[in-house]
């Protein structure tokens, strides 16, 4: 990359603290392991957030996430509630050649904390090359949180338009090997809709015993 390309590169996601446009959610289907997903691109770096559910009608359901993002993104994240606060929040990042998941909680606009209640399976397909960082994974406890002891929030597989929110940011991880490692706050941030009922797949068992051999 030449001097002008990663100033720009930074320029991209260090100069946009506005929401950046999301584009429409699309049926995307990976060529390399054929799972479909619901899939939305949001932000000037254009990074895509994807999830595919299996054919339920109602929480609790296992999701397969995946984040594509290029690496002048140092961490990306989504928020499952559609806001940064009091919901699950996965985050990632490029690690060597592969890439790190996160799970977290934040109950104040501040670096959101480790979270128990959902757990991550990093699965094949979780790769970075020369410029971008690809993260596959199978969250357990992602479709529905409580909040301090109080009533449950769950998402809703019938619904062709969840709201979700992401951000990211230009400044790297402490340690990427690390899931709680120190991380410095998003450059950008926003909400996105996604068709979750177009995200239900027969075929999710399949889907998950092939990203896991
Ligand atoms: C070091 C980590 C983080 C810090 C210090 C931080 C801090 C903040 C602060 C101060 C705001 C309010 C000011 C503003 O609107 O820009 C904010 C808003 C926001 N943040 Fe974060 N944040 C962090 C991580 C995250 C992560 C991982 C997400 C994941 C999606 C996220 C999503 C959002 C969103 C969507 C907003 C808009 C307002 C809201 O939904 O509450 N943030 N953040
Ligand atoms: C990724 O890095 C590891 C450790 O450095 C190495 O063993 C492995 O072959 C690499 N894989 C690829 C696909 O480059
Ligand atoms: C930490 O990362 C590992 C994969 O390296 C993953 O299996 C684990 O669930 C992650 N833990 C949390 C709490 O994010
Ligand atoms: C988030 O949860 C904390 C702890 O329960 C609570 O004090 C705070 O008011 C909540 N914030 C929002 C925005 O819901
Ligand atoms: C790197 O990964 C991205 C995201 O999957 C892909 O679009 C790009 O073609 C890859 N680049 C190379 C050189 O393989
Ligand atoms: C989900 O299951 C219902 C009932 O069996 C079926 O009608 C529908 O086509 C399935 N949807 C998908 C996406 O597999």
């Amino acid at each position: 990359m030449g001097l002008l390309h990663i100033t720009a590169a930074i320029l991209a996601l260090a100069g946009a603290s506005f929401s950046a446009p999301a584009t429409p959610s699309v049926k995307y289907c990976d060529p390399e392991s054929d799972v479909c997903y619901s899939s939305s691109t949001v932000g000037v770096a254009a990074i895509s957030f994807r999830l595919a559910i299996p054919n339920v009608t109602a929480s609790p359901f296992d999701i397969l996430l995946q984040i594509v993002a290029p690496k002048t993104a140092q961490w990306a994240g989504i928020a499952f509630g559609g806001h940064m606060i009091n919901n699950t929040i996965a985050m990632a990042w490029a690690n060597g050649n592969t890439s790190m998941v996160s799970s977290r909680w934040a109950s104040v606009h501040e670096i959101p904390e480790p979270y128990e209640g959902a757990e991550y399976t990093i699965l094949k397909g979780s790769v970075t090359n020369e410029t971008h960082w690809t993260l596959t994974t199978l969250c357990k406890g992602c479709s529905s949180w409580v909040h301090d002891g109080g009533s449950k929030t769950v998402l809703d597989p019938n619904s062709p338009s969840i709201n979700l929110a992401w951000a990211a940011s230009p400044y790297p991880v402490g340690d990427p090997a690390d899931n709680y490692t120190m991380l410095a706050i998003h450059s950008e941030h926003g909400t996105f809709s996604l068709d979750l009922a177009g995200a239900k797949s027969d075929n999710f068992e399949s889907y998950v015993n092939t990203l896991l051999a």
